[in-house]
């Protein structure tokens, strides 16, 4: 399912893009499968990665990369843990790389969220991954606490201490209940200390891999 996704997002891709290349399981389908029509094609296309392992796989693959410094993104692929059915907001973060992905993807001229049909919810209810400077979890967990979430620090897989993301940071996974998503991706991430927080609210299209084929939300 996630390859049929992956493959069917590469097409989108034409000669001369900058592309954002998300992260997680199916966006590194993706990026395997745009390395090999660049190879085939001959195109000229340039990435953008949100994470030190979508920037690993895409050299790996010879996608050439640029960085925001110099361009803007014309088209970003990227995975999510769940997607809302009727607004397609999203909860991003299962691999503690949504600060970038949501840099990158809120950037491109046009946001592409590849998903199979398991992450298709009517509400969203998957924990909200917040980046905090570990000098601040103590007092952001506070807040979240306050605002009737129940906070936990992300662990590493040998929980001998937090899962550390590629700029330096913890995660806090927060449960709580969405229901004005617009609104609770601004207040979290208006506590500070608070990097970014995996809500993600503006989304122009999202791909689904389902039993019947790949269908299109948007
Ligand atoms: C990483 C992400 C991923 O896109 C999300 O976790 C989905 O991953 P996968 O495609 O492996 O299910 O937001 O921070």
């Amino acid at each position: 399912m996630k390859l049929k996704v992956a493959k069917e997002a590469a097409k989108l891709i034409k000669d001369g893009m900058v592309v954002g290349l998300g992260s997680g399981s199916t966006a590194a389908m993706f990026i395997r499968e745009l390395g090999s029509r660049i190879e085939e094609e001959e195109l000229t296309v340039f990435g953008i990665p949100t994470s030190f392992e979508s920037k690993m796989l895409a050299l790996q693959y010879g996608i050439p990369l640029v960085s925001l410094d110099e361009y803007d993104v014309d088209i970003a692929i990227d995975g999510a843990d769940e997607v809302e059915k009727e607004t397609l907001f999203l909860i991003k973060g299962g691999g503690g790389c949504h600060t970038m992905e949501k840099i990158v993807d809120y950037n491109a001229k046009e946001f592409v969220v590849i998903v199979d049909e398991s992450k298709i919810k009517n509400k969203l209810s998957y924990p909200i991954p917040v980046e905090v400077l570990p000098q601040a979890y103590r007092v952001v967990m506070k807040k979240l606490k306050d605002m009737g979430g129940e906070p936990i620090i992300r662990l590493a897989e040998r929980k001998r201490g937090p899962v550390i993301t590629d700029n330096g940071n913890m995660i806090i996974d927060v449960s709580m209940e969405i229901d004005d998503a617009v609104s609770l991706e601004s207040e979290i991430n208006n506590i500070p200390g608070v990097v970014e927080n995996g809500i993600f609210t503006k989304v122009d299209k999202v791909l689904v891999a389902t039993k019947k084929g790949i269908k299109t939300l948007k």
